[in-house]
């Protein structure tokens, strides 16, 4: 919505949350207390806040008001009852479209912008249809349609002034050109494309499929380069050259986290399941199973190299995101590991460039039940080597990139490990100053 205010000054925009702690959070005045760190969005609120972007929790009069409503709310995995751990839980999708239907007046295009499963417009369009039997003695017609967001987590702002590919779907020719003019404003007329409801919001999980799939992948190789002596980031370098195959989302690690991409698979196995196209279903279950490989044979790893005793051992773990530039934390890698290693009776030193002690402690503690003396949150970087046995390198924040060994080699417990789950480190950097290293996908490890 930024993106948006910035490009379009004539166009009115407010952001509205029931959640009034968070819509104060981003009213905050110091600009590096918003709730999300996303590189380049301080810079745009600093223009538009206030101005054609409004954060407000006055969410009835907000909708009233608008011509054009986005519902832009999480949908994560449903935790129970039918399809618990494998659908989206769309109970705020339900009650945005109910608060609409409720608040609305005239004519509103009411927009997905969340990632759905597909056919959830289906359900939005029957709630909104319910006003008319409700309340007939007022005018109020809508239109729905699918307009999923693409932009990557860290690289949002450039995505979104920058992006591929506009999606709008939908059966309302009008409503669909009422969209695109807003997108006209700074994206190319090429790169915005219409297609039907169904086919947008398929394209959205197919997308983030596709992309998770390239990852597990890659991630699969990567094993393979470890036993056969062959690199991983040679072999992405020299199959990426492959105009086919392209060079992007082919870097091995530690298997894909974020909020979206297991959830989209997840969402596309249901659906397969649903439709009894059984072997589609197993075909995607496999991505997220080697995802989840991944972090298992890392650990793994870990614990036979330190002599397959982690009890009372140092680790440090050198990021805690699921990728650089972000706080976000949702189905980090390093959770899944960390959590392997405290139980096998590790202690984590724990460094992160923006992940929050706060953030850490739940998903450590709160969510997974260990106990806040297990492990310590560092501020800085140099202070996690402190008497460790050895160190992951779980997310590529770049300042991970430049560590003074020399200086790490003079505190650490020998032998000291190196475990690089992002191929970061300078493998004859670290070689010849005598610490061991295990790289991911690198063939040379032994
Ligand atoms: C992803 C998609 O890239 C976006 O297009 C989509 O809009 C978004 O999900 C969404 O649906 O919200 P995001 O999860 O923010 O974006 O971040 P990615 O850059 O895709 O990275 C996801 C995970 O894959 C990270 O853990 C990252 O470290 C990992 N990854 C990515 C790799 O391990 N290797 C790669 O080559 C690329």
């Amino acid at each position: 919505m930024a993106v948006i205010a910035k490009n379009c000054p004539k166009i009115e925009i407010e952001v509205v949350d029931i959640n009034a702690d968070r819509i104060s959070a981003w009213n905050d005045k110091d600009l590096d207390n918003l709730p999300v760190f996303e590189p380049g969005l301080s810079e745009i609120l600093k223009d538009v806040r206030n101005k054609n972007l409004i954060f407000s929790s006055n969410v009835e009069n907000s909708i009233k008001n608008s011509d054009m409503v986005f519902i832009s709310v999480n949908t994560p995995i449903k935790k129970k009852g039918i399809g618990a751990g494998q659908t989206s839980d769309l109970r705020w999708v339900e009650s945005c479209a109910r608060q609409i239907c409720k608040s609305a007046r005239g004519h509103t295009i009411v927009v997905e912008k969340s990632t759905l499963p597909v056919k959830t417009a289906q359900t939005i369009k029957d709630i909104l249809d319910s006003s008319k039997v409700n309340n007939s003695n007022e005018n109020r017609t809508f239109s729905v349609l699918s307009n999923p967001e693409f932009l990557a987590e860290g690289t949002a702002v450039s995505d979104l002034v920058n992006p591929d590919r506009v999606l709008i779907g939908g059966d309302d020719l009008e409503a669909m050109n009422a969209l695109k003019e807003i997108y006209i404003n700074w994206v190319p007329e090429n790169k915005i494309i219409f297609t039907n409801l169904w086919s947008s919001e398929l394209s959205k999980l197919s997308a983030n499929a596709l992309l998770a799939q390239r990852i597990s992948s890659i991630n699969s190789l990567s094993a393979i380069c470890e036993v056969t002596g062959a690199e991983i980031d040679d072999v992405a370098n020299a199959v990426g050259m492959d105009s086919r195959i392209g060079s992007k989302f082919l870097k091995a690690g530690p298997g894909f986290g974020g909020s979206c991409f297991k959830k989209d698979i997840l969402n596309l196995v249901y659906l397969s399941r649903f439709y009894g196209l059984n072997e589609v279903a197993d075909f995607w279950q496999e991505t997220i199973l080697i995802n989840s490989w991944q972090q298992t044979r890392i650990y793994k790893e870990i614990v036979a190299k330190l002599f397959g005793n982690l009890a009372d051992k140092k680790i440090a773990i050198l990021g805690f995101a699921f990728k650089e530039n972000t706080n976000d934390t949702r189905e980090s890698p390093a959770i899944n590991i960390c959590r392997d290693l405290l139980n096998e009776g590790a202690f984590l030193n724990i460094h992160d460039c923006k992940v929050s002690e706060e953030t850490i402690n739940r998903d450590l503690c709160i969510e997974n039940g260990f106990k806040r003396n297990m492990w310590t949150y560092n501020e800085d970087v140099y202070s996690v080597f402190e008497g460790a046995h050895a160190v992951i390198l779980m997310t590529e924040w770049s300042i991970y990139k430049r560590l003074k060994w020399e200086r790490i080699l003079s505190v650490v417990k020998k032998p000291f490990w190196v475990f690089d789950t992002r191929l970061i480190v300078n493998p004859n950097e670290i070689k010849s100053l005598g610490i061991n290293l295990w790289q991911l996908g690198n063939g040379k490890n032994h």
